[in-house]
């Protein structure tokens, strides 16, 4: 096929996304209660907490949690959605926070005002045309499970997740048609933490209680998807992965090999489970070898195998390059999943490296592997943005960035790729989930707040705006032309 021949579909779903816990603020507003998000400091620290064993998930009152206000969505959701059908969007991805609905997440009872809030956001999208998608979890669990239960180690969780799943179906059936269950649900090989609520302990052998973890989500994933199919038809719920293809250092096998582990592992692993609704053959000989031994009830694997999701919701940043000895070799030091530096590749401000042809080259595999429809509801530059003297921000560089980067989806469709949309990252600046920064900005909207909790919380459009408005409405054939104001 001739490249540039290739369209995108006329009901491709544009659009922008964000997680409740990054944005709304009002952390103790209309019944909220704690999640984990909420005792995240802010800065370096963040990473550290997320990296290093032992966290006591304590609030220090000497310290910045920048989640707690956010970028004010809780107050200001219908100024930020007027901008958001102002560049056109067809879909907006958000998260509804599991501590607004059930704010110890024990509750028998749903809170009211926690559902209303998010009937007057889905409203509001709705008078504008915009269709939620909606991520059930992001990053923030309630954080009693957490302190109780040790989070999804615990199998007593899923029987909480499950009523909190029915109480937003319910509420919510005639208002979202697209959901997703867990936002990355592989990040936890890296940082179980925001994902998965607990904290290895020190000393702890990390795999065991990660992958029992990763099987109470599964199976909660499957009541989930249950659940959607039968209270609201129509309906699509997909899974969430990171995806990021990973790379052989050189031609030696022995890397080939060792690249092929890796991918397996971080790729394919809960997508296989969620996707095919089993266990992969390759499951066997890895838990054998890091003594891991799950304890998996009956029924489980019939509900997993019954209840399949719709499609794959997939988040991509980076590709990874991987070698068996490292030795001598540089890291790729911002990177949180590892990996060694690609010589072929630049990096952000942070490190992460930037790499379009990666994003239609894990498309492929990714629609290879599985032949359902592929959604990338994660993407974008995290940069340092500056404010000139007349108020306008010229971020030429994530323009190159996003404008690659749809690219390499556009020929992903030519390859035979079923796509169903894109939804930026952060399409309003917010706080990053691992640095807790303002400064690390991914959005087309400008949020005038800062690394230590100063600014007016102001709005305002940047270079970016412009150029993605024009992008939804040529359907993505307005890539190349920047659109000035
Ligand atoms: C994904 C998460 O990992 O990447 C988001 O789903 C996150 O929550 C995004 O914000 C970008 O990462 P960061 O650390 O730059 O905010």
């Amino acid at each position: 096929m001739n490249q540039s021949e290739t369209k995108f579909p006329e009901n491709f779903l544009w659009g922008g996304a964000t997680a409740a816990n990054q944005m709304e603020g009002g952390y103790l507003e209309g019944g909220k209660g704690l999640n984990i998000a909420d005792v995240l400091p802010g800065g370096k620290e963040r990473l550290k907490v997320l990296k290093e064993p032992g966290f006591n998930f304590e609030i220090n009152e000497k310290k910045y949690y920048p989640n707690h206000e956010g970028i004010d969505f809780y107050h200001r959701y219908k100024e930020d959605i007027a901008l958001f059908a102002e560049m056109g969007f067809k879909v907006y991805r958000m998260s509804i926070a599991w501590s607004r609905i059930f704010p110890n997440g024990t509750e028998l009872e749903p809170n009211e005002e926690g559902l209303a809030f998010y009937d007057r956001v889905f409203d509001e999208l709705h008078k504008y045309g915009i269709e939620p998608v909606v991520t059930i979890s992001h990053y923030e669990m309630p954080l009693n499970l957490v302190k109780e239960y040790g989070g999804w180690r615990s199998r007593e969780v899923i029987t909480f997740f499950e009523r909190y799943v029915n109480a937003i179906f319910n509420r919510y059936k005639d208002k979202v048609k697209y959901w997703m269950t867990f936002n990355e649900i592989n990040s936890a090989l890296h940082f179980p933490i925001m994902s998965m609520g607990f904290s290895i302990e020190k000393g702890e052998d990390e795999y065991q209680p990660i992958f029992q973890a990763f099987h109470h989500q599964f199976v909660a994933s499957s009541l989930a998807v249950k659940a959607c199919h039968e209270m609201i038809p129509g309906a699509k719920i997909g899974s969430m992965i990171i995806s990021a293809p990973v790379y052989s250092y050189d031609c030696n096998p022995k890397n080939v090999l060792y690249a092929m582990e890796e991918e397996r592992i971080f790729n394919y692993f809960c997508g296989d489970v969620q996707v095919r609704g089993e266990y992969p053959s390759f499951a066997e000989r890895f838990f054998k070898k890091h003594n891991i031994s799950l304890d998996i009830r009956d029924g489980d694997l019939k509900l997993i195998k019954e209840h399949r999701v719709d499609y794959i919701g997939l988040s991509y940043y980076m590709s990874l390059t991987e070698k068996k000895d490292k030795t001598g070799l540089d890291l790729t030091p911002g990177n949180l999943l590892k990996g060694v530096k690609n010589p072929f590749l630049k990096a952000s401000d942070w490190g992460w490296e930037i790499d379009p042809t990666g994003l239609r080259i894990t498309l492929n595999k990714l629609y290879d592997r599985y032949q359902v429809p592929l959604f990338v509801v994660e993407n974008g530059l995290g940069a340092y943005d500056k404010v000139e003297e007349d108020g306008s921000i010229n971020d030429d560089y994530r323009i190159d960035y996003l404008r690659s980067h749809i690219e390499a989806m556009r020929e992903a469709i030519g390859d035979g790729v079923d796509l169903m949309g894109y939804t930026s990252w952060g399409c309003i600046d917010l706080v990053s989930a691992s640095t807790g920064e303002f400064s690390k900005r991914y959005g087309f909207i400008y949020v005038d707040k800062h690394d230590d909790g100063s600014g007016t919380m102001k709005r305002m459009k940047k270079k970016s705006f412009y150029w993605y408005k024009g992008v939804i409405e040529s359907n993505g054939e307005v890539l190349l032309k920047s659109i000035r104001r």
